[in-house]
Order: C-alpha cells, then structure tokens, then sequence
C-alpha cells in the first residue's frame, strides 16, 4: 500500500511517500523566514505552509517515482502544534484525499517522532521506554505495545530544545540552536563550567532554572571572555540538559523493567546525549534505538510511519476521508 505523509505543525513544510512499511522519499522545506525573529510566528509559519505544500509534494512524488494517482491513503499530523500551521496541513490532506477517493489517517506528532524509530529499526520490541525531547516536547513515555502511552514524566516549564533554543539566542548564535551548540560543544570541555541541574529528585524535568542561570552567568561575563571560551561553555551547558535526560530515561526504564530504550524528536540529533545514553546502555544491557538525523526533525516520514502501523493495527475501513476529525478514538497520548 502506498501511503503519503503530511506534517506542517510548526515551521517544516514537507510531504513523504511510503510503499509497504518503507520510506520511498521525503522532502522537507524549513522556513527561513523566522530566523529573523529568533522564534517561530505562527501567522507566518501558515501562510508559508500555504504556499510551500504544492511544490513540496511533487517533490515528494517525482523523488518517489510516484504519482497521485498512486496513493492509497493520506496520513497527516493533526496535533499538537500551532493551530494555524495545523489547519493548513489537515485541510490539504483532506482535499488530496476527497478528490482520490482515499482514506485520512489522523495522526499524533508526538507519536509520530517514536514511530521515527521503526524507519530504520522496523523490529522493534516492546515494551519500551522512549524519551521524546523537541523544541515544544520533554517527555518520558512507557509504551507497552503499539499505539499505547502512559506518560512517566515530563517538563514543568520550559522544553529542552526550548531551552537549548532560548541559551543559543542568548549567547547569539542563532536559532535554532541546537546544531549550533551541538558542534561546538563538540570541540569544547564540558567540565569547564557547573550549570544547575533542575529537579534531581523528581520524575519531571524543569529547565527555566538553567536558562536563568545562564542569562546571568553571560551578564556576568564580558563578550570576549564568551567568545574565548564558547565551545566549553556550549558543552557544559549541554553536559547539564542531557545530564537529567539521561538519568530519568534509565530511571524510569528500571521502573518498568524495560530493556529497551528510545530516542525520539529534534534533540535527540544531540551528539552529547546519544553517546551519554549509549554508553549507559552498554553498561547496563539494555538496547538503545534512535532515528536518523533526518527522522529526528520535524518530517512527514514519520508521519507516513505512523499511518502505516495504525492501518496495520486497526484496518484501513477504520479511516474516512474526514477522520481527522474524530481522531482521538485512535490516539492516547497526551497533548
Ligand atoms: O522535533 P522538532 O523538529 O520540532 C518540534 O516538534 O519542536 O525539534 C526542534 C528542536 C529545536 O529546539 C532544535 O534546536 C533541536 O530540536 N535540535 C537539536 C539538534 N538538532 C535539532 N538540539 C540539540 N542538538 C541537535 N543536534
Ligand atoms: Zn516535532
């Protein structure tokens, strides 16, 4: 069965095609526009979303091999996300698949970065415990089996990729920032600087403590001292955030017995906290899976992944062309 897959939920327009449980292609247009404003504007992530989506799905479709006609059902994020960019992205799947005559699987973001997992590992076991870390997500999740989701722990305040975006901005490097502070702290030290570690004797994270403190720690600081000395200070700063990622992770996994553990979402790119969670894996004999960095960000193969598991778990009659709008009978995870 050939599936195409429709995310728009934040600034990434993109559109995937899948042919029996394998991505064909996926292309993917990140917004430049925000960049300027060093954060996300929903009112002009929608209006992009509008009038990127055409060329991004033939994209899709010639990189595929594949034309409309092709397609067999249509899988789209329908939350969470910004509403906005949301609506563009549901509405586009809908008309696709009114005038094909094909089914709309809604689907979960959140679900869909785990499902990321199954692209490249498609024997996965479970149960398992997956960490879900993006700009707008910290969240440890226990999946017993396919599309089941009971939530361990998850941020207080602000997201990691939030913080990790918000610190980058601070130190001004850009947004986003996390390939940024991520390849310099490739070259730094992280035992340069000790940064707070939020809620050590909690399941939940916070991370608004390390951001205040380092707003203070770069006041404090001339310009020259930072520029000197950024890719230590990017890495301890990042040896802080996937300190109490990491610890949580194998927390919770020991909690449920679980050997078998998850990355999934934008910052689970972050070179520091995959080899921290591999390593720990190693010792302790549990299995570690993550996506590639492609599947990490933002993207419709997930999308298309997690459509394909719901068609295999419920059956494809389960799906109407307007499903999305009773999406929640399928989906129990958390918004
Ligand atoms: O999953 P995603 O694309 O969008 C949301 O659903 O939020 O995640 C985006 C987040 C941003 O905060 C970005 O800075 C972060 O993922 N990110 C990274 C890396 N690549 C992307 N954070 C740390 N290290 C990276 N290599
Ligand atoms: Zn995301």
């Amino acid at each position: 069965m050939i599936i195409l897959g429709i995310e728009s939920s934040c600034d990434d327009t993109s559109v995937s095609v899948l042919k029996d449980g394998k991505i064909l292609s996926v292309a993917v247009n990140t917004q430049l526009e925000h960049i300027a404003f060093g954060g996300v504007i929903p009112e002009i992530a929608s209006r992009a979303h509008l009038k990127n989506f055409p060329a991004v799905l033939d994209r899709a479709l010639s990189d595929a091999g594949a034309c409309l006609k092709d397609i067999e059902a249509v899988g789209v994020t329908f939350g969470p996300g910004l509403v906005g960019p949301l609506l563009v992205g549901v509405n586009f799947a809908k008309g696709l698949a009114f005038s094909l005559k094909i089914p709309v699987v809604p689907v979960n973001h959140i679900e869909a970065h785990i499902c990321a997992n199954f692209i490249d590992h498609p024997g996965i076991e479970y149960p398992f415990i997956v960490l879900v870390v993006s700009g707008g997500h910290t969240e440890i999740i226990y999946v017993p089996e396919q599309g089941k989701y009971e939530l361990c722990g998850k941020t207080r305040d602000d997201a990691a990729g939030e913080c990790i975006d918000k610190v980058s901005k601070m130190l001004g490097l850009g947004f986003p920032g996390g390939k940024i502070l991520d390849e310099l702290a490739g070259q730094g030290d992280e035992n340069f600087e000790s940064f707070p570690r939020g809620m050590q004797n909690s399941s939940d994270f916070s991370f608004s403590g390390l951001k205040t403190s380092l707003k203070y720690y770069i006041e404090k600081h001339d310009k020259e001292f930072i520029q000197n000395n950024i890719n230590s200070i990017a890495a301890s700063f990042l040896d802080s955030v996937t300190a109490s990622l990491v610890t949580k992770l194998f927390t919770a996994a020991e909690k449920y017995n679980c050997r078998t553990v998850l990355l999934a979402g934008g910052v689970s790119a972050n070179s520091m906290l995959r080899s921290k969670i591999s390593g720990t894996a190693a010792k302790k004999g549990v299995k570690f899976y993550y996506p590639s960095p492609k599947y990490c960000t933002d993207n419709a193969a997930m999308v298309a992944m997690t459509a394909h598991l719901k068609i295999k778990k419920y059956g494809i009659d389960k799906f109407r062309f307007d499903s999305a709008l009773d999406a929640a009978p399928f989906v129990n995870l958390s918004e």
